[in-house]
């Protein structure tokens, strides 16, 4: 089916047209600049960009597709979760153009957009437009149930989720996060050195250069026996991490100090999603089917989060599934349009934003 999907969920506008799992284009009109100055989205700035970008990213995804608006067969748009003002602009504009192109509208929730990116194919044959499984490509015709049940692991902005897939479109959440999710922790912490928003990819560079065990921060809810993360008591050890460094060096911290915070932060962050994982695993494992993990969300794009998820696959015998691309990792509108092609259309007027829309409820 060919799909014009629309995301308008946080701080991207993003539009995309795929034809059954394939993506012929992925447009996203990134409003950093907005951002920026005020470290962190800013929701109404959020609106107004996305009100003034929509239409052109949307033409953008047709031309780069080649497609006219004759060929394309439904439009799908994220509902939730997100910013409820964010989610109105993508929503309406999917209205306007259904009733405009009478084209039926699928509302899709954003995080099994996250969670069945790894489906996504290229346009190109390549090698690397197929599902990864530890190193080894997924052949083409490997039928979608040889994928499932799942353990989908979302790392984002917003979110910190093990989810388990029997099958598409039934999610169960067995670990989440208790405050703060993984990719905002990255950016507090990076905020608190000077990094600048948002500070993700800033962590990881510096870290490249840290000295490992130079700092060590201390692992959360060890004692806790559930799949559930905590990320504030990590952003709270680097407030005192960093102010003990300060009266020590009289001021600011030199390069070398930063990063070697920077690596301590980041192999606590990434151990302790491991070993919540291990435990959703271990609790999943032992009454249900698990054949495979599958990564999605902004923070895949970190190096260290791949490599160390691909030892621990391998360790528990199962195959990684990751998207093919980084532009799948973060927020997109080719996983909605993805996503739709296994769902129903909606009736415009009950279509309504969903912004605390679950994975495990249907609506
Ligand atoms: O999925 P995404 O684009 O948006 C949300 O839905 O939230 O994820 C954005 C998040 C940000 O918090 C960003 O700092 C984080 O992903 N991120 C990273 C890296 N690149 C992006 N976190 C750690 N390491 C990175 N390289
Ligand atoms: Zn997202």
């Amino acid at each position: 089916m060919l799909i014009l999907g629309i995301d308008t969920s946080f701080d991207d506008t993003a539009a995309a047209v795929v034809r059954d799992t394939i993506i012929l284009s992925n447009v996203l009109s990134t409003e950093l600049g907005v951002h920026q100055e005020f470290g962190g989205v800013v929701p109404r700035l959020a609106r107004e960009a996305h009100q003034n970008q929509i239409d052109a990213v949307i033409d953008q995804a047709m031309k780069r597709a080649h497609v006219s608006w004759d060929e394309i067969e439904a439009i799908a748009v994220t509902r939730g979760p997100g910013l409820a003002i964010t989610l109105e602009v993508g929503i309406t504009k999917a209205k306007e153009l259904s009733i405009l192109h009478n084209k039926p509208i699928i509302p899709v929730n954003h995080m099994e957009g996250h969670l069945l990116s790894f489906l996504a194919k290229g346009k190109k044959k390549s090698p690397n437009s197929n599902p990864v499984a530890n190193g080894q490509i997924l052949k083409n015709n490997a039928s979608l149930s040889s994928h499932f049940p799942l353990i989908g692991i979302l790392i984002s902005g917003g979110h910190t989720q093990f989810v388990y897939a029997k099958e598409i479109g039934e999610y169960e959440i067995v670990g989440e996060t208790q405050d703060d999710a993984m990719g905002e922790c990255f950016d507090k912490v990076g905020r608190m050195l000077g990094l600048g928003y948002p500070a993700g990819r800033l962590v990881e560079d510096l870290a490249k250069e840290g000295m490992t065990g130079k700092v060590v921060f201390p692992i959360p809810m060890r004692q806790v026996k559930s799949a559930d993360t905590s990320y504030s008591g990590l952003k709270t050890a680097a407030l005192r991490i960093v102010e003990t460094m300060q009266e020590q060096n009289n001021a600011t911290l030199s390069r070398q100090q930063i990063a070697d915070v920077a690596l301590g932060f980041q192999t606590a962050a990434i151990t302790h999603l491991l070993e919540k994982l291990d435990f959703a695993l271990d609790r999943v494992g032992a009454s249900k089917e698990v054949r495979a993990l599958a990564l999605g969300g902004g923070v895949v794009c970190n190096g260290t989060v791949r490599k160390r998820m691909r030892s621990f696959a391998k360790v528990h015998h199962l195959p990684l599934f990751v998207p093919y691309s980084k532009k799948l990792f973060t927020d997109n509108a080719a996983m909605i349009a993805l996503v739709a092609q296994w769902k129903n259309s909606s009736d415009l007027d009950g279509l309504d934003r969903l912004p605390t829309w679950s994975l495990e409820r249907e609506s």
